[in-house]
């Protein structure tokens, strides 16, 4: 067929160019689901603990992706800033994945063990305190709100069940105790220091 056939006809050109991206886009997408760097979790990397899933939810209901990234990414100047570079087995329990595509603020994807927990709640509660140029803003109802710990539990049973992830009933049963009542503050603050520590920084 002549291509200028294609060229006139924009119903068709429209039709074609869906098709070369399809095809395109699975050609790139599909071999990654069969590939066991990508599915599988890297050693050392759990499923996140009751307290540390309650503030990852925090952290996505707070739009802290917004301006924080989770990605770092093989070059030296981001290598040398946060630590090694980030690896697909490290995100296999990140659901949905947090990798951002926006840096106000610095990567967070091994934030963990950087800071204490007492570093953390000051800077939540007014940034400004410990970093005097911050533009972050504060988030002070952390502290207020309690969680409740049957929600929480009944999260993670929907990760186990639905996504896969490999929680033990056990883990979820006992879940709803160990956070019930604790402050969202405690949970986002666990949940920070969680991030990246399944391999050392610089290492
Ligand atoms: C408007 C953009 C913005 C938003 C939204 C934001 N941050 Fe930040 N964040 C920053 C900036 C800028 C910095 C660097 C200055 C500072 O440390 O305060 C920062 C720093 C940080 C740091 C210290 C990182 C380091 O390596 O020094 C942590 C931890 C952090 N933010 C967590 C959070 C969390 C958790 C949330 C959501 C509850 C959040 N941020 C929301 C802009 C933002």
């Amino acid at each position: 067929m002549d291509h200028s056939v294609i060229e006139k006809n924009i119903g068709l050109m429209a039709v074609l160019i869906a098709l070369v991206i399809s095809v395109a886009g699975l050609v790139q997408i599909v071999p990654l689901l069969f590939l066991s760097e990508t599915t599988e979790p890297m050693e050392g990397v759990e499923p996140y603990a009751p307290l540390e899933f309650a503030g990852r939810d925090i952290y996505v209901r707070e739009g802290c992706y917004n301006c924080h990234s989770q990605m770092i990414r093989p070059f030296r100047e981001e290598t040398e800033r946060y630590g090694h570079y980030s690896l697909a087995g490290e995100f296999v329990y990140d659901r949905p994945f947090q990798w951002g595509s926006k840096r106000t603020g610095p990567d967070l994807a091994r934030v963990g063990g950087r800071y204490t927990d007492l570093w953390h709640e000051i800077h939540m509660l007014n940034p400004r305190d410990v970093v005097p140029e911050s533009n972050m803003p504060a988030y002070p109802w952390l502290a207020e709100r309690t969680l409740d710990g049957n929600s929480v539990a009944s999260r993670m049973r929907a990760q186990q069940r639905w996504l896969g992830v490999p929680y033990t009933d056990e883990q979820i049963e006992n879940a709803a105790d160990e956070v019930d009542g604790k402050t969202e503050m405690e949970a986002i603050i666990a949940y920070l220091q969680s991030l990246g520590t399944a391999i050392q920084r610089n290492r």
